[in-house]
């Protein structure tokens, strides 16, 4: 895969800021933040040349929207998803949770277009709605699939918090889903790691507190990659005001991005 630069992903989070900003520094659903980032989102897809198709669902009485991007080539019968919840909780601006994972996605999105990659396997990408009302809008996309859909995906990856920074006198926190240890999907992440020399834990026990809880329900192989160490070091302004461009070191986003790369180009041939 082509390397991809800090420039951007670190501008996709400018924009998500500069929404948050506007909005009472939130980007949680049902607030202006949130809707700028989804319309975002879909514009920056369908520049490069993705299908984009977006879901929108009610939660807690308002409205959120989940965004799907396909790109359109290869077996629609072997897909390789990917995915990052897109709103922050109430408090903040969620730069790091998960600005973070939507820019890295993005990123990538614009990569796929530019190399003009034709895979073997379909990629299709996920942007989600209140994961953090209880990760609904993946639960939503995952039981509203027609029937034989969730059999055709045959990986989903999730992105939520990418770009910690050393914190307490510790190194970021990389870690891979202990779920990939046994169906082969963390083994793209840990070689690009290993390639770096970077550290990673390979066993995070998420608790299924992000959107990938829903995949494996339904059967579908699944992991994530974290710039945190577990679920008790997720950074001292988790669902905070403070999560903002200041929370995120834009080397954890850019390996991420670049980690994602690797990972979705092995895996879609
Ligand atoms: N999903 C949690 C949140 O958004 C935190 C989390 C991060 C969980 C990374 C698992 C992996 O608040
Ligand atoms: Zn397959
Ligand atoms: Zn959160
Ligand atoms: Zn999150």
């Amino acid at each position: 895969p082509p390397v991809i630069s800090s420039t951007a992903p670190m501008a996709h989070l400018t924009q998500l800021m500069s929404f948050a900003s506007a909005s009472n520094n939130t980007r949680v659903i049902g607030s202006a933040g949130f809707t700028s980032t989804v319309n975002y989102v879909k514009s920056q897809l369908t520049a490069s040349g993705w299908t984009v198709t977006t879901q929108s669902f009610t939660t807690r009485g308002k409205t959120a929207t989940n965004v799907i991007a396909e790109w359109p080539y290869g077996d629609a019968t072997h897909v390789i998803m990917a995915g990052a919840h897109s709103d922050s909780v109430a408090a903040g601006p969620g730069i790091n949770d998960n600005g973070s994972g939507v820019a890295a996605l993005l990123a990538n999105a614009a990569a796929i277009s530019q190399s003009a990659l034709r895979p073997a396997k379909r990629i299709r990408f996920g942007f989600w709605g209140a994961e953090e009302q209880g990760d609904v809008g993946s639960s939503y996309y995952v039981s509203h699939l027609a029937g034989g859909e969730a059999k055709k995906i045959d990986a989903y990856l999730n992105f939520d918090m990418v770009g910690n920074k050393a914190e307490n006198g510790k190194a970021v926190g990389w870690s891979l889903y202990v779920e990939g240890q046994s169906n082969g999907l963390n083994a793209p992440f840990k070689s690009y790691f290993s390639a770096k020399g970077i550290t990673v834990n390979a066993s995070l026990d998420t608790d299924d507190r992000s959107d990938h809880a829903a995949f494996k329900n339904a059967g579908v192989k699944v992991t994530g990659v974290s710039s945190v160490r577990s679920l008790n070091e997720l950074g001292a302004c988790y669902h905070k005001a403070c999560d903002n461009l200041s929370d995120v070191d834009s080397n954890s986003v850019t390996l991420a991005s670049n980690a994602i790369a690797n990972a979705v180009w092995s895996l879609a041939g």
